[in-house]
């Protein structure tokens, strides 16, 4: 039995080329158990065209949806078949609304149709869903899947911005959610991901304050284009920093840090990436050792700049804590060098950084900012709920 404290969320992520699915059961005194937690990575697809294309990766998440929340049901144990009586009681009425909310999304109507047919509700209480920012036809999949768990099953359903939810992520410590205290205000956050390079200053829950973002190329967009232009796969940033961990002392190569000496805390990557192709046109022979050394210094020039910015920050805005969010923070150099530098210049400062394996795109960090959305009395119907690609944070 649950006592009225504990709610099992089911949370859904389609913002770019992942479909992820988590189910977790919070309880008293922050605990929060993760019964399953699924990504559909469509890396394979995209490979070919060393990026995501929005077309296709909308009709995988359409694909994947059904198949990621059965194993989702499955693995967290509350995944029901409906028998002869459970039958009777169905919900048939609902089914002519279906085609309504997924007018567009033809293949999960399908999908999702058959599934309701054979399942019975689970022992959900809340669905949580990401709603921008990201790739506007891959998040309508997302939500409109959401809607009709919300609906089909009656369920309250909260929306989530992507960028808060590579912060929230953060929370989680030791399966027990951990809020952010008045002592760990003000903090700089700094999101880094294929999609979003983003410094801002987060005074207290709500309270945020832009302080730069990139004028080009995102910093993980930087990865993926410069181990294109050096013939490595996708996504570029494992594939660079595995060469560059390959490569002992320090590079020759000279890349340029674009902006690390401006005032403001604005980014930009796309005259790296243009340094990178020049470089590597001059060259006839590339070997191995010129990729290594050549991953190596493009590493170190993201890392400079990321770095630099967000500690002049910290110690501009005098932040307690300092927040890292997103794919590229997954970078195991990137990770030794924020701790270092952060302990040698802003000892005083906290520093966040989740598990790698949660910097990536996951419905975890849906399911964590979900769940503080909620507990601060958000409500949301979900007729209402839009997709907003470039969503802000506000
Ligand atoms: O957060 P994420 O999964 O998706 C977006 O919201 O964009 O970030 C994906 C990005 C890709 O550009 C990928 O190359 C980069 O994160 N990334 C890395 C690493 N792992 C993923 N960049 C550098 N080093 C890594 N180990
Ligand atoms: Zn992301």
């Amino acid at each position: 039995m649950k006592t009225k404290k504990e709610i099992t969320i089911l949370a859904i992520e389609t913002s770019c080329d992942d479909t992820g699915i988590t189910i977790v059961k919070t309880g008293e005194n922050g605990s929060f158990k993760v019964l399953s937690n699924i990504i559909s990575s469509q890396v394979e697809i995209h490979k070919k065209w060393g990026g995501v294309y929005p077309a296709l990766a909308k009709r995988e998440h359409q694909k994947n949806l059904v198949p990621v929340l059965i194993d989702s049901l499955r693995k967290s144990r509350l995944s029901k078949i409906k028998n002869s009586k459970s039958k009777k009681k169905d919900y048939s009425f609902k089914f002519k609304d279906l085609e309504k909310i997924l007018e567009r999304e033809k293949e999960l109507q399908k999908r999702i149709t058959s599934f309701f047919k054979k399942y019975q509700k689970p022992d959900i209480d809340l669905i949580a869903v990401t709603n921008g920012p990201g790739l506007e036809p891959c998040l309508w999949t997302g939500v409109n899947f959401a809607k009709t768990l919300s609906y089909f099953w009656d369920l309250p359903i909260i929306s989530v911005n992507h960028v808060k939810a590579h912060i929230f992520v953060n929370m989680l410590q030791n399966g027990k959610i951990k809020k952010l205290i008045k002592r760990d205000f003000p903090a700089i956050c700094l999101i880094v991901s294929g999609g979003h390079t983003l410094l801002f200053l987060m005074k207290g829950f709500g309270k945020y304050e832009i302080l730069g973002e990139t004028r080009d190329d995102a910093a993980g967009e930087c990865f993926d284009k410069t181990a294109r232009i050096l013939g490595l796969g996708y996504p570029g940033g494992p594939e660079i920093s595995k060469r560059a961990a390959e490569f002992f002392g320090k590079p020759k190569i000279k890349l340029p840090r674009p902006m690390i000496n401006t005032k403001d805390y604005d980014f930009s990557f796309s005259g790296l990436k243009t340094a990178v192709l020049y470089d590597n046109l001059k060259k006839v022979r590339k070997d191995k050792k010129y990729i290594q050394e050549m991953c190596k210094e493009i590493q170190q020039s993201i890392i400079d700049v990321l770095a630099r910015k967000t500690i002049n920050a910290a110690i501009n805005r005098k932040a307690k804590s300092i927040i890292l969010g997103g794919g590229v923070v997954a970078n195991k150099e990137l990770r030794k060098q924020f701790t270092e530098r952060v302990k040698k210049l802003v000892p005083k400062a906290k520093l966040f950084i989740p598990k790698p394996e949660n910097c990536t795109d996951n419905a975890l960090m849906v399911a964590i900012a979900g769940y503080f959305k909620y507990k601060g009395g958000k409500k949301e119907k979900w007729k209402k709920i839009k997709v907003d690609a470039n969503l802000k944070i506000e």
